[in-house]
């Protein structure tokens, strides 16, 4: 996290930093890997980078204790699984990491209520789990920007669907910065071009999501072939037989958007590939190409599973480096706002 660059003067100039998080909340989807996670891995020859299992955002909504525990540790294995490498990047576990519960405290006290109702994920959560409304769903985007800020992050490469909450990480942050001066650095979004926001396979207006009821609208990135083909080959298309990119076209479109993520190919080079096809054919190829692509991360999964000791010794260290450096920035934010520093 520390390391540096040449740069063409001879200086020596800081590598941009990234963070980023996901929620143990089940097996990742392919929204999650395509719009998030593959983008993780591609950054860490270029970046500091550092990733996190945030299991504190998970218990927002209710958990069964023991599943969420399971679901920490095998989520921690995906992210390994998908090529995120714990000796370039720091790897870690959120709850191993006190300064995100104590920075988020703070940060609380400068995040308006206001902003706080205007969130569009609360919003749907809170609809969701109305019995449950809890002041930590409310919350939940203080410790999100804790989780950044923490690392004075330059870039968090993320989905779509958390640029809201992006959004007010820069302006809690500018918020603080304004009253104490430069205490943290304003994060830019980093959003894909392809596959910011993967649809439903089964209501393509909807966002591909784990929690979804029906397990036909998403794809786990731990799903078997034949599985992945299935769900695929039933995804909802519309009446027309034309495999191009176009409005209206929201199923195919997704699929397209899919393909083309997987293989590398541009949309144009997709409708040309499938010019005169039909839909039948052009899902059985999307099923096979995304079953391929996650082939790979399915059997390091298997391999790194079986080695609980090797995963422990990784998060671990992951924590106290994690640890090193968010203790610094807490400390200047303590010292900013008037904390009595202890002799411990
Ligand atoms: P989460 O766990 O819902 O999702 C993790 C990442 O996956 C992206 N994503 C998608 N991208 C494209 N299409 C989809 N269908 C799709 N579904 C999910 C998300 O945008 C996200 O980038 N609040 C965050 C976790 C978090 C975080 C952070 C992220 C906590 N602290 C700090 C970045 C930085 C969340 O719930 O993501």
């Amino acid at each position: 996290m520390c390391a540096t660059e040449q740069n063409t003067t001879g200086q020596t100039a800081r590598k941009k930093r990234i963070f980023s998080g996901i929620q143990p909340t089940g097996v990742f989807t392919l929204g999650n890997y395509l719009g998030a996670v593959k983008n993780w891995v591609a950054m860490q020859e270029e970046y500091d980078c550092a990733y996190s299992i945030v299991n504190m955002h998970a218990i927002t909504v209710r958990q069964d204790p023991a599943k969420l525990k399971k679901q920490t540790l095998d989520s921690y294995a995906l992210m390994l699984a998908c090529g995120v490498d714990p000796q370039k990047s720091i790897a870690f576990i959120q709850s191993h990491v006190r300064t995100h519960a104590e920075l988020a405290w703070v940060l609380d006290c400068y995040t308006q209520f206001g902003e706080l109702s205007r969130m569009t994920q609360f919003k749907d959560k809170s609809a969701k789990n109305a019995d449950n409304i809890n002041a930590g769903l409310f919350t939940y985007p203080s410790l999100m920007a804790a989780d950044i800020l923490l690392y004075q992050a330059d870039l968090v490469p993320i989905g779509e669907y958390q640029k809201q909450h992006l959004e007010l990480t820069r302006d809690i942050a500018n918020r603080f910065n304004g009253l104490y001066g430069n205490v943290f650095t304003i994060p830019d979004p980093l959003i894909p071009k392809a596959a910011a926001r993967v649809k439903s396979l089964q209501d393509p207006a909807k966002k591909m999501s784990k929690s979804d009821e029906n397990p036909n609208a998403y794809i786990s990135i731990l799903d078997e072939p034949g599985s992945i083909i299935k769900k695929c080959k039933r995804a909802v298309t519309d009446s027309d037989t034309v495999v191009c990119y176009a409005e209206g076209k929201d199923g195919v479109n997704n699929l397209i958007t899919i393909y083309a993520a997987v293989t590398g190919k541009s949309f144009e080079e997709v409708a040309r590939e499938f010019d005169g096809k039909g839909y039948g054919v052009f899902k059985q190829a999307v099923g096979e190409a995304v079953a391929e692509h996650l082939r790979p991360i399915r059997e390091e999964y298997a391999r790194l599973s079986a080695d609980p000791a090797y995963l422990e010794t990784c998060y671990t260290e992951g924590a106290r480096r994690a640890l090193s450096i968010s203790n610094r920035t807490l400390e200047k934010v303590y010292k900013k706002v008037g904390f009595v520093k202890p002799c411990l």
